[in-house]
């Protein structure tokens, strides 16, 4: 039996500086646990003579030589945590085919490169483990993959960014618009500098499709993923949202009923206030997820930052060196594909419910024209508010939308905007009821 699991650690930013500082503080309580030591034998990082504050590996251990780290014969397992899709997925390989596991908390790497990297898993007889490329601190990987095998999924629906939900959370309390929120949250360091990956949805998209491959056995390619991200949220769609028992949210929406396809798409949607995600605030992410058997589970906590994702890193090293003490490389199959023959289905083939705001001309007969649009594409209004106190050249007129198929919709909205007495880009959001 191994005694003790060599590791070699690729990258030292925040997450790898955050997982060697843990492994330091709990390593001992985890090899009274696991019956295995954990060590970290070798580190690359991009920079040697860079000052590091917290995690501190002596000058010996290091290197900026990823290939040596990944093919040191004293290395057992690899931990990637460099981020990118290029060397990361070059630094995952050639430990796979060295035979060793691999550790990553890289989404991306995963959404697009996940079919191939997971096959070498399999032709080398080496796992790759990933719990913490999804939602940071909260184990959905173990959930889906471990805790519900039993199920299957019907209803995911996930709050994937951190980003996304500060932002919105903080328009939603002080009414302030999205581009101030959005610039604070750049000055406090809560958003990148190119905000682009996580306020258009890709991030989102991502995790949504490693969570859907899991959950329905093949494997989705996030640019199938239809995303819609929160930059068009207006602080008065929120205050409209919240008049009418709604909160916003960007979504990551996971949808699959029997043996058909299943539906994967991420945009802000309205949530009733009283749901339980609609309670989720500021930087933290849930996954609500439903089972044909269990029922409706919730999982919370920190989707971001160095100890939330160090935490699931060794939630990964402890499976990792467990395999590697039994002498097992299917204890845990990183990915199972069960469904090969599995489709996605497009959102244009979804029925949904929508608010609509649009910018009127507050003059006579125009509900009556946009009503008559909707009622010829069979489209219900399940209400309609003129708010009071607006006045000018163009009002708000907000509908709320009964179960409409999105292809009428996007046809009916098609000609609403056409309408000369429609003023701006009509804002167009789906409702989310859980159902
Ligand atoms: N940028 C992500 C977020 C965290 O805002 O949630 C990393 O996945």
């Amino acid at each position: 039996m191994q005694k003790k699991v060599q590791i070699g650690l690729v990258g030292l930013g925040t997450v790898g500086g955050g997982v060697y500082d843990a492994l330091r503080r709990n390593g001992a309580l985890m090899a009274s646990r696991l019956g295995v030591g954990l060590r970290v034998r070798r580190v690359a990082v991009r920079n040697l003579s860079k000052r590091r504050v917290g995690a501190n590996p002596p000058a010996a251990m290091l290197t900026t030589d990823w290939a040596a780290v990944a093919n040191d014969p004293r290395v057992d397992l690899v931990v990637e945590l460099i981020g990118g899709t290029t060397v990361a997925r070059q630094v995952v390989l050639a430990a796979l085919r060295a035979g060793k596991p691999v550790v990553t908390a890289n989404k991306a790497l995963l959404a697009f490169h996940g079919e191939e990297l997971f096959a070498a898993a399999r032709r080398y007889r080496a796992n790759l483990y990933y719990e913490a490329s999804v939602a940071g601190g909260i184990p959905i990987i173990k959930v889906l993959r471990e805790a519900l095998i039993g199920n299957r999924v019907t209803r995911l629906y996930g709050i994937l960014n951190g980003t996304c939900n500060y932002i919105l959370t903080r328009m939603q309390a002080e009414g302030a618009g999205f581009a101030e929120v959005l610039a604070d949250a750049q000055r406090l360091g809560y958003a990148e500098a190119d905000p682009s990956l996580d306020v258009d949805g890709h991030d989102a998209a991502h995790k949504a499709g490693i969570l859907a491959s899991l959950a329905h056995g093949f494997w989705v390619n996030p640019r199938q993923i239809h995303t819609e991200g929160i930059r068009h949220i207006t602080a008065l769609d929120l205050k409209f949202a919240a008049q009418l028992g709604y909160v916003i949210k960007l979504l990551a929406i996971v949808k699959k009923d029997g043996r058909g396809s299943a539906q994967v798409s991420v945009y802000p949607a309205l949530i009733p206030k009283g749901h339980v995600m609609a309670s989720v605030a500021g930087v933290f992410n849930a996954v609500y997820v439903r089972g044909d058997v269990v029922g409706d589970t919730l999982y919370y906590g920190r989707g971001a930052g160095a100890d939330a994702t160090a935490s699931a890193v060794l939630s990964d090293l402890a499976d990792a060196a467990l395999d590697l003490k039994h002498h097992s490389t299917e204890r845990v199959q990183a990915f199972v594909s069960h469904e090969r023959n599995g489709a996605l289905r497009p959102i244009s083939a979804a029925t949904n419910s929508f608010y609509l705001r649009l910018d009127v001309v507050d003059q006579p007969g125009v509900l009556a024209r946009i009503a008559a649009i909707l009622g010829r594409a069979r489209i219900g209004i399940s209400s309609v508010i003129q708010p009071e106190g607006h006045e000018g050249a163009s009002v708000p007129l907000i509908l709320m939308i009964h179960d409409a198929p999105e292809a009428a919709m996007a046809r009916a909205l098609g000609q609403i905007r056409k309408l000369n007495t429609i003023k701006g880009e009509p804002m167009m959001m789906r409702v989310e009821n859980f159902t």
